[in-house]
């Protein structure tokens, strides 16, 4: 019989006032799994269980098909990457990077080689000589991320690795990620706050909630297809259509996602077939009374069809020839645009938030 890389089974962990409640994941040699959640979910917990960290009082965790459930962390051979950038103060990048790799050898050639080859893939080298302390945010991160990866960990844990850093840096981080991922073949578990990780980076998806796995699957799966209204509610599922690519100009993606109607993607997607699921989210939808010039590549035309009050937001539903679209809307918003429902109305997004995902049907 085939085993699973990771399997974790029927795992329970009782901090007291918490507890991790039979929790079962499974993992293929070089998946990609991002765990989402609402806070106090129990994602760092279980990130740490699997780290060994926490003896879990239930349960077990077979890797390759040994079990390490009762291992130590440093004889599981997993690495694990926080949110804070931990590097060890006193010693510079390079050793840093090396301080792992130096308790398996002590041939200095081949640590050097290994430290600037991960160093380059992460576009750190030229830092090797530096302090922690002089290091930005993104690079501490590298630098932490290439210190874990050094040491060829049979599975990466992540907890929210981009989380303190800007927009924009984190976006690179996530590009860069997912090229030293593919070239050191290391299967992951990232916990993220952010879809377009998800979006990003995940074969697989897994959402938490009060301890539990409410679902996990492929994106796909979770994002159209949720087991359960809180996934739904959580992922906020709205824009995800099926569509095919028909053509592309450099970064830009023809979709066609009705007979009649095209939109543009920039998404960095590698596809293999023309078939993609599209999803775009609503706050990224601008409404417009007039067209109007702008560098946005999605301009549709479409009529509003109904409209709710959530909060202290309007969502709309707005058709474009025979595709639904949802937006939401501040109250403000609505009134200054005169919205109502047969009332004509633009739509804009940008090519860069229309994400792509891989069809699995
Ligand atoms: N060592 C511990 N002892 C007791 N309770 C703990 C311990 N560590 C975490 N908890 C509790 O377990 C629960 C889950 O925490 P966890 O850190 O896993 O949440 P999370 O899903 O990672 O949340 P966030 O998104 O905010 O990081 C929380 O209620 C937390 O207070
Ligand atoms: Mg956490």
């Amino acid at each position: 019989m085939m085993c699973m890389f990771l399997e974790v089974r029927n795992l329970s962990v009782d901090l007291g006032q918490f507890h991790l409640d039979n929790v079962s994941l499974n993992l293929e040699k070089n998946d990609y799994l991002v765990i989402i959640g609402p806070t106090g979910s129990g994602k760092s917990v279980l990130l740490e269980t699997i780290a060994g960290f926490f003896s879990p009082d239930d349960g077990q965790i077979f890797l390759e098909g040994n079990e390490i459930t009762n291992l130590t962390p440093e004889n599981r051979g997993i690495s694990i990457v926080y949110q804070d950038y931990v590097l060890f103060p006193h010693m510079n990048v390079f050793d840093n990077i090396a301080y792992g790799l130096k308790k398996k050898t002590n041939d200095k050639d081949i640590i050097e080689s290994k430290v600037k080859n991960i160093a380059k893939l992460l576009k750190i080298d030229h830092l090797l000589h530096r302090n922690p302390e002089t290091l930005s945010g993104g690079e501490k991160q590298r630098a932490a991320i290439a210190r874990s990866l050094i040491v060829e960990p049979k599975i990466l844990l992540m907890d929210e690795p981009f989380a303190a850093l800007d927009v924009n840096t984190h976006s690179y981080l996530t590009s860069l990620i997912k090229n030293v991922i593919i070239q050191h073949q290391t299967t992951c578990i990232h916990v993220s706050h952010n879809f377009n990780d998800v979006y990003n980076l995940a074969e697989h998806v897994a959402v938490m909630k009060d301890g539990k796995i409410l679902q996990q699957g492929t994106l796909h799966d979770v994002f159209s297809r949720p087991s359960h209204n809180y996934v739904a509610d959580f992922v906020g599922v709205h824009n995800v259509f099926q569509g095919k690519i028909v053509a592309h100009d450099k970064s830009l993606l023809k979709i066609e996602i009705s007979p009649e109607l095209i939109i543009f993607s920039s998404d960095d997607f590698v596809h293999e077939s023309k078939e993609v699921m599209v999803a775009i989210r609503p706050e990224s939808i601008i409404f417009s009374n007039e067209r109007f010039v702008s560098s946005v590549r999605n301009q549709l035309k479409g009529v509003v069809k109904n409209m709710f009050e959530v909060g202290h937001t309007v969502w709309i539903e707005v058709q474009v020839k025979d595709v639904m679209f949802k937006g939401v809307l501040t109250p403000n918003s609505c009134q200054s645009l005169e919205i109502k429902k047969e009332k004509e109305i633009y739509l804009s997004f940008k090519s860069l938030n229309v994400n792509l995902m891989d069809c699995y049907e």
